[in-house]
């Protein structure tokens, strides 16, 4: 439990350029590469939050010497495919899924013993997506009776390659069989159902580990080497998207949102808002280490309801709550489906926004893969974020259009994706106070 409470005035618009915080994803891979590479990696644009933070200390008590986090800079002094060492206690990855999911297939092919645990979101979130095809490799993990953490990884399995069909879209999974297949013999395989974030593949060839992508699969031969490169880590589309979302419902707003990561795996929130009605333009796009960049013009409009295409899904997997908050203020009916995997997030996503939304008034009816949302006016209302710091960003952007001031509950977990939030949101016109 956590009492860290936002409050928000009604009302007000967004205004200027901003740049959010670094990517997550992009941030935890940067340090397990790194780590395992040959050779000093620099990082820029690290993203100060808890679960990379999780991710570096991690890697510390591994035996890498990675100095910083300063100003988002990070050098870490990489010990080679073998080089990490006994940690001296369990791993506590506090509130990060990616942490514990990505290095369940890192540390697996190690010659010892790890424990890793997590906070009580964590503690219940199912692992057996990873265990099990990384057991197909030989790997030996532990889990509790329900397959969540703490996780067990026992020394010195001998990893052998697989050929991976992932049972649902999740670049958690895939990114963890990857890494283990680093360590396996063979080619390890992946293939996927729908595209999900690319960000280890792409991270993979800047270290010169060759992954080959044919349709739907990404493969990788085990026992090769990571050189050392520099990494500049562009601003979380994550964490962008509540701006985004902000600016399109506040009559009046016109922000930049610089230096945003626009890779196409990443990018279905604009497209959703753009099929809402939303006026989103992206200026200045280019190419940094690797991945695409731009600044993002979002201006205020008119929304409408729409049905979200299914393929659009897995692109915007960590939008939805913000989405949601669109939806409410659109015209009509807005439906989503094929998006199950919400339930199993940092909280029940569908059923954390529908009791919020219901709350301030909205028509919000949840099923079993998605939600139903009919637009309408917003009333003001005292939000339970459930820990979550999605939830709890999503619902203070609401207050921009509810017609009485919004509180959230347990805001604390913020801080994990999403340092500096409330400061950045102020400086931009939102009248939000802890
Ligand atoms: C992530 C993948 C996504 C996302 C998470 C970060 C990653 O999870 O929700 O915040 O960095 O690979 P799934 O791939 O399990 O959907």
């Amino acid at each position: 439990m956590n009492y860290e409470k936002f409050n928000i005035a009604p009302g007000g618009c967004l205004q200027g350029r901003i740049r959010v915080p670094g990517d997550k994803s992009i941030s935890h891979r940067s340090i397990m590469l790194g780590s395992l590479a040959e050779g000093i990696t620099h990082v820029s644009g690290f993203l100060e939050g808890d679960d990379s933070l999780a991710t570096l200390r991690a890697f510390r008590a591994m035996g890498v010497n990675i100095e910083g986090p300063e100003g988002g800079k990070v050098v870490i002094h990489g010990v080679g495919m073998h080089g990490l060492k006994s940690p001296a206690a369990a791993l506590d990855l506090g509130n990060s899924g990616t942490s514990m999911r990505l290095m369940s297939g890192l540390l697996a092919g190690q010659g010892f013993e790890v424990e890793m645990v997590g906070d009580a979101s964590l503690s219940k979130r199912p692992m057996r997506r990873v265990t099990e095809p990384l057991s197909q490799m030989g790997a030996v993990i532990e889990t509790t009776e329900k397959g969540t953490p703490p996780l067990r990884v026992m020394a010195g399995a001998q990893l052998k390659a697989i050929d991976y069909t992932l049972p649902m879209a999740s670049a958690q999974v895939k990114s963890s069989i990857l890494l283990a297949g680093l360590y396996a013999d063979g080619v390890t395989s992946v293939t996927e159902p729908a595209p999900t974030r690319d960000h280890t593949e792409r991270m993979l060839n800047g270290f010169g580990y060759p992954v080959e992508r044919k349709g739907s699969t990404a493969s990788l031969s085990g026992g090769g080497r990571l050189v050392a490169t520099d990494i500049d880590v562009p601003a979380d589309i994550s964490s962008a998207a509540f701006f985004m979302v902000g600016a399109t419902i506040a009559p009046g707003s016109d922000v930049v949102l610089e230096h945003v990561g626009v890779n196409p795996t990443r990018t279905g929130v604009i497209e959703i808002l753009r099929l809402m009605g939303g006026d989103l333009e992206l200026l200045n796009e280019r190419l940094v280490g690797g991945e695409p960049v731009a600044d993002i013009r979002v201006r205020s409009s008119k929304l409408k309801g729409i049905r979200i295409p299914e393929a659009l899904v897995p692109l915007a997997i960590d939008e939805f709550p913000a989405l949601f908050i669109a939806a409410a203020c659109a015209e009509g009916e807005t439906i989503l489906t094929g998006a199950e995997e919400l339930r199993v997030k940092e909280s029940d996503r569908i059923q954390a926004m529908a009791d919020g939304l219901t709350l301030m008034g909205v028509d919000a009816r949840p099923t079993a893969d998605g939600i139903v949302i009919r637009g309408g006016t917003m009333n003001g209302a005292v939000i339970e974020s459930h820990d979550d710091h999605r939830i709890a960003m999503a619902f203070a952007m609401a207050a921009l259009r509810s017609s009485s001031p919004v509180s959230v509950n347990e805001c604390a977990n913020v801080r994990t994706s999403f340092p500096g939030f409330v400061e950045l949101a102020v400086k931009a016109g939102l009248m939000i106070s802890i």
